[in-house]
């Protein structure tokens, strides 16, 4: 595609080959494996079908597709937002600028909630700073018993959150509240979830650029050591617990220590920490007396 203009027929398999060094070059860390999400992604069909059509060629129309999501990806857009969703818990969501791209470490902590939450009773789920809605919407997806409030200060990823909710059928089971914190939430929960920021605010200017440059502030920024959010959320967490009701929370793999500490002065038992994927600690784990 040299010059990024493309001049002979391109096959899919060469397009793929060349992008892959392309982005090599770029520093990006799955070249081939991003080439073809974005191919797949200009062609609108599904990455299997380049494998069983590797020699076609591709059409101009395509190529001016192609070309475009790859100088976008190149010049530093996350991937998610070039192609505009993503894929979590086995669902599809939009992403923008508006709101975090979802981690693969809070699908893990899904995995934890699934563990602990009883199905043969309804079951009150909060989800603090809901962001794309994830967390929110994989509860009224995957919990049928389950009613969902979806918290959030930022209106404009309260937006996104709603459109996932439309996307995956479950608006009505979601009640979404414009708030800090729990300033708009009434009654207890058996369940509160919340991956809230928690890196220091002098710790935001040497993140990646991709996530620096593209993801909302104020879902990063957890104040000058980090901590400050968690403990917003754990001080008075037991005003909004059922008897027995547990808190999940997604932290830094750092703050382990004293994230159990809050927890214990905030009135929570049985508090512990999970480890994710990788072996880190990565969720705080309570519960109501
Ligand atoms: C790390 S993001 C998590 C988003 C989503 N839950 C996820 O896991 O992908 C933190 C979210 O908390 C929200 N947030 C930050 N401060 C808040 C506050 N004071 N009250 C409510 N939400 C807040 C941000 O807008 C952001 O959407």
């Amino acid at each position: 595609m040299g010059g990024t203009t493309l001049t002979t027929e391109w096959t899919i398999r060469e397009v793929l080959n060349w992008t892959r060094g392309f982005f090599e070059d770029a520093g990006i860390v799955q070249p081939r494996l991003e080439a073809e999400i974005l191919l797949a992604h200009a062609l609108d069909v599904d990455r299997l079908h380049l494998y069983l059509a590797p020699d076609k060629p591709l059409t101009s129309d395509e190529r001016t597709r192609y070309r475009t999501v790859v100088k976008e990806r190149r010049s530093g857009v996350p991937l998610q937002h070039v192609i505009g969703e993503v894929s979590f818990y086995g669902l599809r969501f939009h992403v923008d600028g508006d709101a975090l791209i979802p981690r693969g470490e809070t699908e893990e902590m899904l995995d934890q909630v699934m563990k602990r939450a009883p199905r043969d009773r309804e079951i009150r789920c909060l989800d603090l700073g809901t962001g794309t809605g994830v967390l929110a919407v994989c509860f009224a997806r995957y919990l049928p018993l389950a009613t969902v409030t979806a918290v959030d200060v930022s209106p404009a990823a309260l937006k996104v959150a709603q459109q996932n909710a439309t996307l995956n059928e479950v608006s009505d089971r979601i009640e979404f509240l414009e708030s800090d914190w729990y300033e708009k939430v009434e009654g207890r929960y058996d369940f509160i979830a919340s991956n809230p920021p928690y890196i220091a605010t002098s710790d935001l200017d040497g993140l990646a650029s991709e996530v620096r440059d593209y993801e909302p502030t104020i879902a990063l920024d957890g104040g000058e050591d980090g901590l400050e959010q968690i403990r917003r959320i754990a001080s008075p967490i037991l005003s909004y617990l059922q008897p027995g009701g547990v808190v999940l929370m997604e932290i830094g793999h750092q703050q382990g220590a004293q994230g159990v500490e809050i927890f214990t002065s905030s009135g929570l038992v049985d508090v512990g920490i999970e480890r994710d994927m990788a072996g880190k600690d990565r969720y705080l784990v309570g519960r109501c007396p």
